[in-house]
């Protein structure tokens, strides 16, 4: 990230629109009268349970994340929960969401947890990681951290929503001994130490419990340019006799950018250079991968690169999904790379930042860093990338949308008094009914979309998503990624038959679709009862869409 924070600003280069004109009916569920598609369920064939922890969320102390974002502050006119934004609050416990990562990102390896603890008008002023990229017209808060949310309040945000907090310690510019003590503030038992008391203090006597723990971000780059070896000797040193407090403490070590095989290999080779049993301290490796090479193969350059969030073609519209279809091949290979050193599998992967990444532009508050709007666009993304991960549940532990709010793939866009949930956020909650069920092999096989790709025909397949099933309860989620065809298509699930059900479905006539802080209803998903039964039974997917089915086997 070293690189990639030097080059964030780049010129806006719309192109035209594609309005698509819908032919189909929404919701089609008749019997099959030409079905170009089928999906097949197999209940025999399970996957692995799907951890209710890659539905996970990030917010990295950057721009208007955390400051107007989450925290308003108590005296502030804005509703709001001790600080904490209400209606985010609200629409947060609808997603369940699982588990939360915080201070960042690159920001944690320049973060003093201690600045962010005590009485608030006591802690210091600190220059932000991410001051150089602010505009000067932006809010003081985002260039000079005022500490109001530290760890009591992250905390208190985690409980309020329902998530567990997953916090990222500072390796580039900390000492392991700074990374004890911030495991002893958050877990020592009441009463027990001087942190146990401060915590007290802050209003929590009991300990917080905190599990996850990240050593370092992107520790490539910005977490301090360590080489892959390098880099697992500090792991090591970090994560060595840590006070556990009786919590089985789950470590997340710093892993590649997208296809760096090499860090990956490097790393655990270095691991065991001190036997197998270091593998035990790792509880999995954050994979990072965002889709913002949109020049189809024009340029590697990070800003040269990158696409108009707002402002797309049909091709554009596929390569974000390309790019964002990579992570397939990402967590297969990493998988395999991490076998060399670990047959067993004891360690994980953790895609701890996943999304698209546009250039400047298209934020709803002009100057906020990093914003962009999320389209139709992204909420198929979104739902192709879940199902990606629901598909490979034996290998993703943990995974986090970059970011929550006001920041790249958002759920949700705030700023002062206003307020609206993104296409992204509308996935999530049609997903949710995943979390904890039991994946199943599912068999796609549908025409791929074509399209032209500067004068070459291309292709993106046609129909992708992902099945689980607890106690007859199945849940199906597809994506339609052609912006023109429908796909009617036969679903059966092996050994089984559907009594009932219901179906959501997020789609717009308008590829480029979005809800904003005036119109928040644009895109928003249609639920109704799922009319077809028996062994085999017939939907149409509209194009461009992402579509829930919850149905009742017998
Ligand atoms: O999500 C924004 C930045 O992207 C994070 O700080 C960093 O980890 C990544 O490069």
């Amino acid at each position: 990230m070293i690189g990639r924070r030097n080059f964030l600003r780049g010129g806006l280069a719309g192109v035209g629109g594609l309005l698509l004109t819908r032919s189909t009916p929404l919701f089609s569920s008749s019997a099959s009268t030409g079905a170009d598609s089928r999906i097949e369920v197999l209940p025999a064939e399970p996957l692995g349970t799907i951890s209710p922890n890659i539905y996970g969320h990030f917010t990295e102390n950057l721009s208007g994340v955390v400051y107007d974002g989450i925290w308003v502050g108590e005296n502030s006119k804005i509703p709001n929960v001790k600080g904490i934004r209400k209606e985010l609050v609200e629409e947060m416990r609808k997603i369940k969401p699982s588990v939360v990562r915080f201070p960042g990102g690159c920001f944690a390896d320049s973060y003093d947890w201690k600045d962010g603890i005590g009485p608030a008008e006591k802690r210091p002023r600190r220059t932000n990681f991410w001051f150089g990229d602010e505009t000067r017209s932006a809010p003081a808060s985002h260039r000079y951290d005022p500490n109001l949310f530290g760890t009591d309040e992250f905390v208190r945000f985690c409980k309020l929503i329902g998530s567990e907090p997953y916090l990222a310690a500072n390796v580039r510019t900390l000492s392991a001994q700074d990374f004890d003590r911030w495991v002893e503030y958050c877990n020592s038992p009441a009463g027990s130490t001087t942190l146990a008391d401060l915590r007290a203090a802050a209003g929590s006597s009991e300990p917080y419990n905190i599990r996850f723990w990240g050593v370092g971000n992107e520790s490539w780059g910005c977490g301090g340019n360590f080489t892959a070896q390098q880099y697992a000797v500090e792991y090591r040193r970090f994560t060595t006799w840590v006070p556990d407090y009786g919590r089985d403490l789950a470590f997340i070590a710093s892993g590649p950018d997208g296809d760096r095989w090499s860090w990956t290999r490097g790393f655990f080779e270095e691991i065991l250079r001190k036997g197998k049993e270091q593998l035990r301290s790792i509880y999995g490796i954050a994979l990072h991968h965002y889709a913002w090479n949109l020049s189809r193969g024009a340029t590697q350059d990070w800003v040269k690169g990158k696409g108009d969030a707002l402002k797309f073609e049909a091709v554009d519209w596929y390569e974000l999904l390309r790019e964002g279809d990579r992570m397939e091949g990402l967590i297969t290979g990493h998988w395999q790379v991490m076998a060399e050193a670990d047959p067993e599998h004891l360690v994980k992967l953790v895609v701890d930042e996943w999304g698209p990444w546009y250039k400047p532009g298209s934020e709803a508050t002009p100057g906020d860093q990093l914003e962009q709007m999320p389209t139709l666009r992204d909420a198929v993304f979104s739902g192709m990338t879940l199902d990606i991960f629901n598909r490979h549940p034996e290998k993703v532990a943990l995974a986090a949308c970059a970011q929550l709010i006001n920041c790249l793939n958002s759920l949700y866009l705030a700023h002062e008094d206003k307020f609206c949930v993104t296409p992204v956020a509308h996935v999530f909650a049609m997903y949710a009914d995943h979390q904890g069920k039991q994946g199943l092999r599912t068999i796609f096989s549908s025409p791929n979309a074509n399209y032209d790709r500067d004068g070459k025909p291309a292709s993106f397949w046609g129909l992708k998503g992902s099945a689980s099933l607890r106690d007859q309860q199945l849940i199906l989620t597809v994506v339609n990624p052609d912006v023109q065809a429908p796909r009617e298509t036969e679903i059966s699930i092996r050994g089984a038959s559907v009594q009932s059900g219901s179906v959501t479905m997020l789609t717009h006539s308008d590829i480029h679709a979005h809800n904003t802080f005036d119109q928040r209803n644009v895109v928003r998903p249609q639920t109704r009862a799922f009319d077809s039964k028996g062994g085999t039974v017939t939907f149409t997917f509209p194009p461009a869409s992402v579509t829930k089915l919850a149905l009742t086997l017998t």
